[in-house]
């Protein structure tokens, strides 16, 4: 039995990846974290493009130049709508939300940060909203500064603020961490970081696929999310930005349809968002993200969110009455994610018994080293859920830690 209004088993029907046999028995699909399956329509999309549309873009005077050129900037409209942002020229197809970041660091990060300034992040990051702060602070003499989180997994936010000061250019922050599920209170902490005159970036690669984005609302100043996390394709992904900043930045990469005019002397920039478009896009992942945005938006976050909510609720009842469960991350205010040791029990060891029983889980640190060691933790097992799991697949999954229990001791 579902609690909420969500029809799950028709939904389900729409996923074929999710009606197949592993190892000879059900999949049972919970590395939603990592990657979300893709719904028939969106397979259909990519199909129907490469079938019947293919055509470069923004470039041809022919039909399907002009058809695609359409559809894709209709894509555009749409993710605008999406974030809510207030235009659609501040919204940038780029390969996912790694280059999104590595983009804006590469960009505003230069021409802005100093040194001597200072960026700060949280010890919830990710390595992809890390990593790319650590490389500008290298190239530039800037520091970088890590909000601490409580035990729980939760940012202190008076820590976060007390980081905060004249130094401070930009602050990059998970709406949603990747390992733990923790959600992020943004806008207190975008508000915070306004008053003392820095940029915001969110990265919001684990809310897209379960909470509704309001970039305004939020008052993020750049938000970064994947295609492939919100039941799109791989390789293509979103950068918000406020126009204002985007206008101001310096292209990311130089070669066509970035630019107004060319010489051999020197080049100008198009105009938002094509300067930050270099070369043909990803046009079937444009489309094709399309396609999922409209699958999210045609059954609500609301009614969507509700099921998961319950979810990871009877989730988290269900394993915590297994013996010996230790559970790393325990936020007051979750999103889809379950992580968690059984004691005694190496989690790829456990990971790697329960996908013999058809069960997919990830194992290991999750790409947050640096917050696993922070938590004292080599990895977790995290059990990640989408809008189209289900109680049984909870069920097989505590069926299958019970097996792992018996034959690990
Ligand atoms: N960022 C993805 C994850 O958390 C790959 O699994």
């Amino acid at each position: 039995m579902q609690p909420t209004s969500l029809d799950v088993a028709r939904l389900r029907d729409d996923f074929p990846t999710l009606r197949q046999t592993v190892y000879g028995r059900p999949l049972v699909y919970l590395d939603n974290a990592a990657t979300t399956q893709k719904p028939q329509a969106v397979i259909d999309r990519l199909v129907r493009y490469y079938t019947e549309e293919n055509a470069n873009i923004h470039r041809g005077v022919h039909f399907l130049s002009q058809q695609g050129t359409e559809a894709y900037e209709a894509a555009r409209t749409r993710v605008q709508r999406f974030v809510n942002a207030p235009h659609s020229h501040e919204i940038i197809f780029t390969r996912g939300t790694t280059e999104s970041i590595n983009l804006v660091a590469a960009t505003w990060g230069r021409t802005h940060v100093g040194a001597g300034d200072e960026i700060v992040v949280t010890a919830l990051e990710h390595h992809s909203n890390l990593v790319p702060w650590q490389l500008l602070c290298e190239e530039k003499g800037a520091c970088l500064r890590v909000a601490p989180i409580n035990d729980a997994g939760e940012v202190d936010v008076d820590a976060y603020a007390a980081l905060l000061g004249e130094k401070t250019r930009i602050v990059a922050f998970p709406h949603v961490s990747n390992a733990l599920g923790t959600v992020v209170p943004v806008a207190e902490m975008a508000a915070l970081a306004h008053q003392v005159g820095a940029v915001v970036l969110v990265d919001g690669a684990q809310a897209a696929p379960h909470l509704a984005i309001d970039v305004q609302a939020l008052g993020a100043d750049f938000y970064a999310f994947s295609g492939h996390k919100v039941f799109g394709p791989t390789g293509i992904g979103v950068l918000y930005g406020r126009a204002e900043l985007l206008e101001a930045m310096p292209p990311y990469q130089g070669g066509g349809d970035m630019i107004e005019t060319v010489s051999y002397q020197r080049s100008t920039w198009n105009t938002l968002p094509h300067k930050f478009e270099a070369g043909t896009p990803n046009i079937a992942g444009v489309l094709g993200l399309d396609a999922a945005l409209a699958y999210v938006e045609a059954i609500g976050y609301d009614v969507l969110a509700a099921h998961e909510h319950d979810l990871l609720a009877y989730a988290t009842a269900q394993v915590a009455a297994l013996d010996g469960v230790q559970f790393v991350g325990t936020a007051r205010e979750k999103a889809g994610v379950l992580s968690f040791l059984l004691d005694g029990i190496h989690p790829y060891d456990a990971g790697t018994i329960l996908d013999k029983l058809g069960i997919a889980v990830r194992t290991g640190h999750h790409c947050a080293q640096p917050l696993m060691e922070r938590l004292g933790v080599p990895g977790t097992l995290r059990a990640s859920f989408a809008f189209y799991n289900t109680y049984e697949d909870v069920d097989a999954l505590v069926a299958g830690l019970r097996r792992v229990r018996t034959m690990l001791g």
